[in-house]
């Protein structure tokens, strides 16, 4: 038996993504009906030709389906009735032209034998992305762990992003790290986090307002810093209390409700470490409850955490028994890779709070991240601008 029919493919819908799948499915056509060629040169063009129409169809769907959004009728469009969990899409997405770039590269229509994959369509779907959000872009935001640097590491002085970094804030486009990583209003744990890039800001010599485009954003959406030029020369970052910036509406929750929201959270996680025999430690902080395996957990244990949570707290949402709100608070359990937490707040509201304070509206906000699956903490962040998705 091979590998692929040992996967329970009804378990793992939440690892997709409902567009690249559709796109995926359109490309493989082609790529099974034209994949014996006489001539190889003809095979690679004719097919490169396939499949430039096919992303120029696609691209077709999505300008209609942007019109029926501004119409406030999403659900009217083609594509909403062929990908019925679709989105909104902030720009347009020049796909056909992503496409022959990235072809140009890679060579995707000379494979004979392996059909264009999600990476590829993923690929060039962040291409068209960037390439359609270049010429206004005013806020990129970047998530931390297995975006900017491994997970659970530091930014390293020598990383190739450094430059690229500062070379966004020196052309005036706001920068800003929302991390899920809570450490409270201590700047000095995310001044080690991130002492390459500072150190980085520091050997460049960014003027004072370059460097003050720079914000990092921790707990999802909880606490911001600013970078300051501190005494000699050294690059720092300064908590922003939360009385400097209007984040009324977007974070309007009492501590009694967190706590009571972090109890059925703790709960859950202490339940599946009994469950799932797990070796762990549970970690309780002001706006997060974290599982920390003592060694190394599966992708499906952390999931199956991350599931269980998401359902026990949405469950005591909506039961009698929760605080009253007026809306309820919203919350982020995910799979961190190597950990499972629960924050209080999401990358949504941690990106919608820049935007405000930044003044830079959806179609000039693009946010990089790894986790874009559904129990990933960066899928949120798709309502409020652009997404680029990383591994
Ligand atoms: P991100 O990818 O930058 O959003 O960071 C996610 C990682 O931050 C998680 O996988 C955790 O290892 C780490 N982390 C540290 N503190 C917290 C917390 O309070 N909540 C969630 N994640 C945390
Ligand atoms: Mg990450």
């Amino acid at each position: 038996m091979t590998s692929q029919y040992r996967v329970n493919y009804h378990l793992r819908a939440h690892k997709r993504d409902s567009l690249i799948e559709f796109i995926k499915g359109m490309l493989l056509t082609p790529f099974v009906l034209h994949s014996q060629p006489t001539n190889a040169q003809t095979h690679v063009t004719e097919n490169a030709q396939r499949f430039s129409e096919i992303f120029s169809s696609i691209e077709h769907l999505i300008q209609e389906h942007r019109s029926f959004t501004r119409q406030g009728i999403p659900t009217y469009s083609r594509l909403a009735k062929l990908v019925p969990s679709i989105g909104t899409f902030f720009t347009p997405l020049p796909l056909q032209q992503a496409f022959e770039r990235v072809n140009a590269q890679d060579k995707i229509s000379a494979r004979k034998h392996v059909p264009p994959s999600f990476n590829d369509v993923r690929r060039i779907l962040n291409m068209a992305q960037a390439m359609a959000i270049a010429p206004q872009l005013k806020l990129v935001t970047f998530d931390g762990d297995m975006t900017l640097y491994a997970d659970g590491q530091n930014f390293e002085e020598d990383h190739g992003l450094t430059a690229l970094l500062i070379s966004l804030l020196r052309r005036g486009i706001n920068v800003a790290i929302v991390t899920a990583a809570g450490y409270g209003d201590d700047a000095k744990r995310y001044e080690h986090r991130l002492s390459g890039l500072l150190a980085g800001f520091g050997k460049a010599r960014l003027e004072a307002e370059e460097a003050a485009r720079f914000f990092v954003l921790g707990g999802e959406c909880n606490f911001l810093f600013r970078t300051v030029i501190q005494q000699g020369n050294r690059y720092g970052l300064e908590y922003v209390s939360d009385a400097e910036y209007a984040a009324s509406g977007l974070r309007s929750w009492t501590d009694s409700q967190v706590q009571q929201l972090l109890d059925v959270a703790e709960t859950e996680l202490r339940d599946c470490v009994e469950r799932m025999a797990i070796s762990a430690e549970i970690l309780r902080k002001p706006r997060a409850v974290g599982l920390v395996p003592q060694a190394q957990l599966t992708r499906e244990q952390l999931d199956e955490c991350a599931l269980s949570s998401q359902l026990a707290l949405l469950k005591y949402q909506g039961s009698p028994k929760s605080q009253p709100c007026d809306v309820p608070i919203p919350f982020c359990a995910f799979n961190g890779g190597n950990d499972c937490w629960v924050d209080i707040g999401n990358k949504l509201i941690g990106v919608r709070i820049l935007q405000d304070m930044l003044e830079s509206p959806p179609e000039a906000t693009l946010h990089v991240g790894d986790q874009f699956l559904s129990t990933g903490n960066d899928l949120s962040t798709r309502t409020a601008g652009d997404g680029e998705n990383i591994d």
